[in-house]
């Protein structure tokens, strides 16, 4: 295996040199493209020895103050002696973007040049200083074919364009902000293109611009007016301006994840980018405007203000999160978001947490930084700001905001920094709530009720498991948001293992709405009565607290059906069920959730040990008692609200379809046939996949022939035939189709990652065997991509006796000496004692 030495956030050293401006030149050919960069060096200490960073390039020449110098290699680094305090180094590589499949570094996408160089790309652009806290001002000239290329992209500002021999072009790009390498991009092609205007607070116009495929112009427009709100709403809950004259967006289909906020040049996954009525559904719709949004705030959380070290990821990460959900909440905000948000914790990041992968918000060791785009890093840092923010109020928090952009504008810093800032604009003691920055794991939050002599009252107590990276754990402070049943909401501060708190006298028990609006990352242990619970699931002002109300009744019945015993659960369950679908409709986003049966991954998390085929019967029991008890009502309820026009409704009419697939088979046929958009129509497909419908195969063959041309919608056809039963059988097939491509990770995750993320027979000995072949072909074509979809095969010691035995072998034989690194890491981590 090529693995990487382990970097430890305690070793930080400042860099030997800085590098305040870069001149970089690119002429790009398909195959053999020549970059040269100009590095304006000053020492930043006595040490004479410049080590430079480099993958996969080939070095053809190297100068110091226009002398030619021969370096050597140390490490994979490229060494060389600087004598004087400051210099000038001109390197000239050649790299093959034509045969770049990994994605990082400089690649061609779909006949165009793009770049992805967070977080250690640049490095195989050219050797350099590739840490975030070497801050250069770029100038950048682009030289190609002009026929080809059209448009030459980088970041900053156009400063001069024009002919060149040859039928070739240039274009010189100029950014006025230093900025670490991560955030370079350049973009060569020939696009459609969008444009529009913004002219911020302070009256600046700044020109807007959206490049997409031929052809695709029209799909941007939504992309576009989130952008404009997305500006809008930063100077509006921050006073934060954009500071360029033009702000670009590129859309590519190859692309290793969501986004990036390269300065100026954001390149992002055409996914969330392109959007139309009848080729993406609302869920679509809104994650394109949360993400449009999250990069664009990265110019202030990430990239005015950086990170000194990967380390400090979620400096930037959790907080953009963090700012994105806000703007998610005003911008299309319903009761379903935030507890979309608190579902990703509770599954995919307790998971995480739970397994070898285990890690606090800012890790302490990294091998490969790539592994490190967590749920952890990016989500729960996202509930650690969260929790600030609801500690200092919305004004503190504000004033935190603004001292932090004060202090360390142009700067690289440590999430430490960041907490200081808050800690100081509000004068408070923040030393205990770093804690969340240094401890891995979930806190399991104990409540007891106090019920004597009329005064209620509650003791809380907290523990933190032990986590595979870290034996001790403390107590940390945390807001506990509940409402007492019809006497109103509080939120007790716990700081301590233990305490107790006084609620007042009432005339009755109160019922208790625990951890409304998911307050804190953690795991609830309230043996509250199953009454209580049916009440909570209908009663409960929060709608967090209504769905997990739901899901606590749901695990206790799951847990009795495993020992293969009944529970009055099932009977509360249903009543509620019933209640909910024939009171007058007061929230169809927040029904559509109740009417969801929990995912068998959402289970797993219920349970230490899988049981997998007992949490798939039972899911499966769980469905055909809705269906059989409950028909008539939820069918009413799927006719009142099938035809209206509106995104709640959809919603709700989808989870109905989903649950009655079974016996309204022809109605999930004709709802298909007779979908007004990509939501009603996805929706029914999805119904008849997840029924097992025998007209299934009919629809997605339909499905396939309307949308053949479309990669993005293809991509929601590919994730169907990962998710439905009988698709090993069919994965030769499926991967035959020409909507499939192993060089694109849109692709191989929708059919692949779903696979291993969703499909029970993955866990079957035909799929280990399936995945031993394919895992390692992927791996050799992009490292980056596959190590994010075995996460779920991590989780291997939590299985069975027999999958454990399948899982460990399939695990230990993707250990070649041609694991990548990044696969690499994971392995060992998951194999480990
Ligand atoms: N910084 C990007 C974001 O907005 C994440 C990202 C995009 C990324 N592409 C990447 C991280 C490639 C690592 C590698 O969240
Ligand atoms: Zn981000």
């Amino acid at each position: 295996m090529a693995n990487k030495p382990v970097k430890r956030l305690a070793d930080y050293k400042a860099p030997a040199f800085l590098i305040s401006a870069l001149d970089l030149t690119f002429e790009l050919h398909d195959t053999q493209t020549r970059v040269t960069a100009v590095s304006t060096l000053t020492k930043n200490g006595t040490d004479p020895l410049l080590r430079l960073d480099g993958e996969q390039l080939e070095l053809v020449s190297v100068e110091l103050d226009g002398k030619a110098v021969t370096p050597r290699f140390e490490e994979g680094q490229l060494v060389i002696e600087v004598a004087k305090d400051s210099a000038t180094l001109k390197i000239v590589t050649q790299i093959d973007p034509t045969a770049n499949t990994a994605l990082e570094g400089l690649y061609r996408s779909g006949g165009a040049f793009c770049t992805q160089c967070e977080a250690e790309g640049f490095r195989r652009i050219t050797y350099f200083l590739d840490r975030p806290d070497v801050l250069a001002v770029y100038t950048t000239k682009v030289i190609a074919d002009k026929a080809q290329y059209p448009q030459l992209l980088s970041n900053g500002n156009l400063v001069e364009s024009g002919e060149l021999e040859g039928g070739r072009h240039f274009a010189t790009w100029h950014d006025p902000h230093p900025k670490p390498c991560y955030l370079f991009a350049l973009v060569a092609g020939d696009f459609d293109l969008l444009e529009d205007s913004f002219t911020t607070a302070s009256g600046r116009d700044v020109l807007l611009q959206i490049f997409v495929d031929k052809g695709r112009r029209v799909q941007a427009r939504h992309a576009m007016e989130a952008l404009k709100f997305s500006m809008k709403w930063d100077e509006d809950t921050y006073g934060l301006e954009y500071d360029l004259d033009r702000f670009m967006i590129v859309a590519v289909d190859f692309f290793n994840m969501g986004a990036m906020e390269n300065k100026g040049l954001n390149i992002f996954n055409a996914k969330y980018v392109l959007a139309d009525d009848d080729t993406a559904t609302d869920q679509d719709f809104d994650n394109i405007a949360a993400i449009i949004a999250h990069e664009y705030f990265h110019n202030w959380t990430g990239n005015r203000v950086t990170c000194r070290d990967w380390f400090q990821l979620s400096l930037k990460e959790g907080l953009t999160v963090f700012r994105d959900q806000q703007f998610s909440s005003d911008w299309a905000g319903s009761s379903a978001t935030r507890i979309k948000e608190a579902q990703v914790i509770r599954t995919l990041q307790f998971a995480e947490d739970a397994g070898p992968m285990s890690h606090p918000i800012r890790p302490l060791e990294v091998a490969e930084m790539n592994n490190f785009y967590t749920v952890t890093v990016y989500n729960k840092g996202a509930e650690v700001i969260r929790m600030l923010n609801g500690l200092l109020g919305k004004a503190g928090f504000r004033a935190g905001m603004d001292l932090y952009f004060k202090r360390h504008d142009g700067q690289a810093v440590t999430c430490d920094d960041f907490v200081d800032a808050m800690a100081d604009a509000n004068d408070v003691d923040l030393s205990r709530f770093k804690g969340w920055y240094r401890q891995s794991g979930t806190p399991v939050l104990t409540v007891r009720e106090i019920w004597e002599n009329g005064h209620y009252g509650l003791k809380l107590s907290q523990l933190t498991p032990p986590t595979s990276d870290q034996a001790e754990k403390g107590p940390l402070p945390l807001p506990f948001a509940i409402e007492l049943l019809g006497h109103g909401k509080d939120v007790l501060q716990l700081q301590d293992a233990e305490q107790t708190f006084a609620l007042g006298q009432f005339d009755e028990k109160p019922i208790l709405a625990p951890l409304c609006g998911f307050s804190a990352p953690v795991k609830l242990v309230f043996e509250q009565s199953d009454d209580e619970l049916a009440a909570l699931m209908e009663k409960a002002s929060d709608g967090f607290v209504r769905v997990d109300a739901a899901e606590r009744l749901l695990q206790r019945l799951v847990a009795a059906w495993l020992q293969g015993q009944e529970h009055p659960a099932l009977e509360l369950w249903l009543r509620s069920l019933h209640g909910i679908a024939t009171r007058p409709l007061t929230d169809a986003f927040l029904d559509a959730e109740l009417f969801k049966v929990p995912s068998v991954n959402a289970m797993q998390g219920w349970f230490e040990q899988i049981d997998l085929d007992g949490l798939v019967a039972a899911r499966q029991r769980l469905r055909s008692q809705v269906r059989e008890r409950l028909f008539a009502v939820l069918h009413d309820r799927y006719q009142m609200v099938k035809d209206v026009k509106e995104k709640g409704a959809r919603a709700l009419t989808n989870s109905l379809l989903t649950l009655l697939a079974e016996p309204l088979e022809q109605g999930v046929f004709d709802r298909y046939q007779q979908a007004r958009n990509m939501t009603e129509r996805q929706g029914a497909l999805a119904a008849a996949v997840a029924g097992d419908l025998a007209n299934s195969d009919a629809l997605l063959a339909d499905f396939a022939e309307r949308f053949e041309d479309n990669p993005q919608v293809m991509d929601k056809w590919l994730m169907l035939q990962g998710q439905r039963s009988g698709a090993l059988k069919r994965m030769g097939k499926v991967m035959e189709h020409s909507a499939f491509n192993w060089n694109n990770p849109n692709r191989t995750r929708a059919l692949i990652g779903t696979f291993i993320a969703t499909n029970p027979e993955c866990h079957t000995e035909a799929g280990y065997q399936w995945l031993s072949e394919v895992l390692p072909k992927l791996d050799a074509i992009n490292p980056q991509a596959t190590a994010r979809m075995v996460g779920p095969l991590l989780q291997w010691r939590r299985f069975d006796q027999k999958r454990r035995q399948g899982l460990e072998a399939l695990l230990k034989g993707l250990q070649t000496p041609h694991t990548s690194a990044d696969l690499g890491e994971l392995l060992g981590k998951a194999l480990k004692g």
